[in-house]
């Protein structure tokens, strides 16, 4: 965006998330330095010309004026709507992750931040990203709420417990970024900080292939074998056929009609509620039947169960 306003933001190191909001500012910094400069210059202007000069000076009496008042409220409004229709934009594309995104799973609690990989690696306060790739972060906290934001690529998440949310952003070039903390979880909130560190692709690569996995198997291993450990598969399968349950296969991103009609997207959200509390959304054509695995499984066995069924494509 103009340099015009390059003091007031760090430089925008993700222009595919960033751009928008960048623009949106300027553009509301214009109109109201606009509106400002009007209203000051007509203010003086009309105390100086309507300035009482005799005592016999008495001002006639307007009850109202019809043009005026249309006037300065659809120009408002026109304002709001563009604002509104702008802004909206830019949201829809901060949610609409690209396809080819590079999935992340990221754990807060008090106070930092774990980061894993596919092939099982963990890191802590410390990210490391592919340049010139869409990256998403599948997020989820331990504890309270917390948020996750990278002012670099103008993005802010709320991070929950019980509950997946997800940020995305595409950092062009190699380098650092500041994540910070944005929401207030205790004593030290002001330390739970974490940094992006950007490599070239093949640098990235190495990078993952140099750490430590723990030799407990990827999450999709991990999942693999929970949901065989755990009896799931008695009852969905993972080819495709028609058990008690909803086979597993194909079930991450599928359109599911519930019993009441209603239609849903099965997303990492649905498919844990499913696990922790079966009945709460049933399937249509199946009976409710599964038990809650609520203190069975922890979220971590969640997370690999999820990461799990998503590799089990029809
Ligand atoms: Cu975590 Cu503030």
């Amino acid at each position: 965006m103009g340099s015009l306003f390059d003091f007031m933001l760090p430089e925008l190191k993700s222009p595919m998330t960033g751009a928008s909001t960048d623009a949106l500012m300027a553009f509301i910094h214009i109109v109201s330095f606009i509106i400002l400069a009007g209203v000051t210059i007509a203010m003086i202007y009309f105390a100086i010309k309507y300035k009482r000069r005799s005592d016999d000076d008495t001002p006639p009496l307007i009850t109202h004026n019809n043009k005026l008042e249309v006037t300065w409220s659809v120009i408002p409004l026109l304002l709001v709507f563009i604002v509104f229709g702008w802004g909206y934009k830019g949201w829809l594309n901060l949610k609409s992750v690209p396809d080819n995104a590079y999935e992340i799973q990221v754990s807060a609690y008090k106070w930092g931040w774990t980061f894993s990989y596919e092939n099982g690696a963990q890191i802590g306060n410390e990210v490391h990203v592919p340049a010139g790739r869409p990256v998403k972060l599948v997020m989820q906290s331990q504890d309270v709420l917390h948020s996750f934001f990278v002012p670099d690529y103008r993005i802010k998440q709320d991070v929950l417990p019980n509950r997946y949310t997800y940020v995305w952003f595409q950092a062009e070039e190699t380098g650092e970024s500041q994540v910070f903390c944005t929401e207030y979880c205790g004593t030290s909130h002001s330390d739970m900080l974490a940094k992006v560190i950007v490599h070239t692709q093949e640098e990235f690569e190495t990078w993952l292939a140099q750490q430590n996995t723990g030799g407990g198997g990827t999450p999709v291993e991990r999942g693999e074998s929970l949901v065989n450990l755990q009896g799931c598969v008695t009852c969905h399968s993972v080819d495709g056929s028609d058990l008690i349950g909803p086979t597993f296969q194909g079930l991450y991103g599928r359109e599911e009609t519930m019993q009441d009609g209603t239609t849903l997207t099965a997303d990492e959200n649905y498919i844990r509620e499913s696990i922790l509390d079966p009945s709460a959304k049933i399937v249509e054509g199946y009976q409710n039947q599964m038990v809650s695995y609520e203190g069975r499984l922890s979220d971590e066995d969640i997370s690999d169960i999820i990461e799990y069924i998503k590799t089990l494509e029809e």
